[in-house]
């Protein structure tokens, strides 16, 4: 008997987190499935982080609130690679954007998520990203609370 994903989220109580491991393309289907589903929190747990094929990205502008710093972030270089170059200490682990350790809070700015760890409703919120692999979108100042 073939898995339902369908009928899984369907009987899915509002407020449940589900925790999601397993084959990519698993994954994938359940991910899908419960993209109309916002009241649903998605954890998923990845080995390795799955191929995204994204590009170099575009250069943005990040300033830290809490120093008033202003720094570029180029094509091609991650925030979490900026900010180390400035000497500036950021908690990571996987530096793949799948396990959650330098979760960042943004307090303005249109973010660019690449991650494969928070749930959409955790990035439709826009107050919070994963600086080792998520972006600013092309020319935008990001803020942190950093
Ligand atoms: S260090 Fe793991 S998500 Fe950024």
């Amino acid at each position: 008997m073939r898995f339902d994903i369908g009928r899984f989220v369907d009987r899915m109580v509002a407020g449940t987190h589900l925790y999601l491991c397993g084959p990519g393309g698993f994954m994938a289907a359940v991910s899908e499935a419960l993209a109309a589903r916002p009241d649903i929190v998605l954890h998923r747990e990845y080995f390795t982080a799955p191929d995204s094929g994204q590009d170099a990205g575009e250069p943005f502008t990040l300033a830290l609130a809490q120093s008033g710093t202003e720094l570029v972030v180029a094509a091609g270089q991650s925030i979490l690679e900026v900010l180390q170059a400035h000497g500036i200490d950021c908690a990571t682990s996987c530096e793949e954007g799948i396990c959650g350790t330098c979760l960042t809070r943004v307090l303005a700015g249109e973010i660019e998520h690449r991650d494969h760890f928070l749930s959409a409703g955790e990035r439709a919120s826009g107050d919070r990203m994963l600086i080792c692999v998520s972006r600013g979108k092309a020319n935008a100042r990001l803020v942190l609370d950093l």
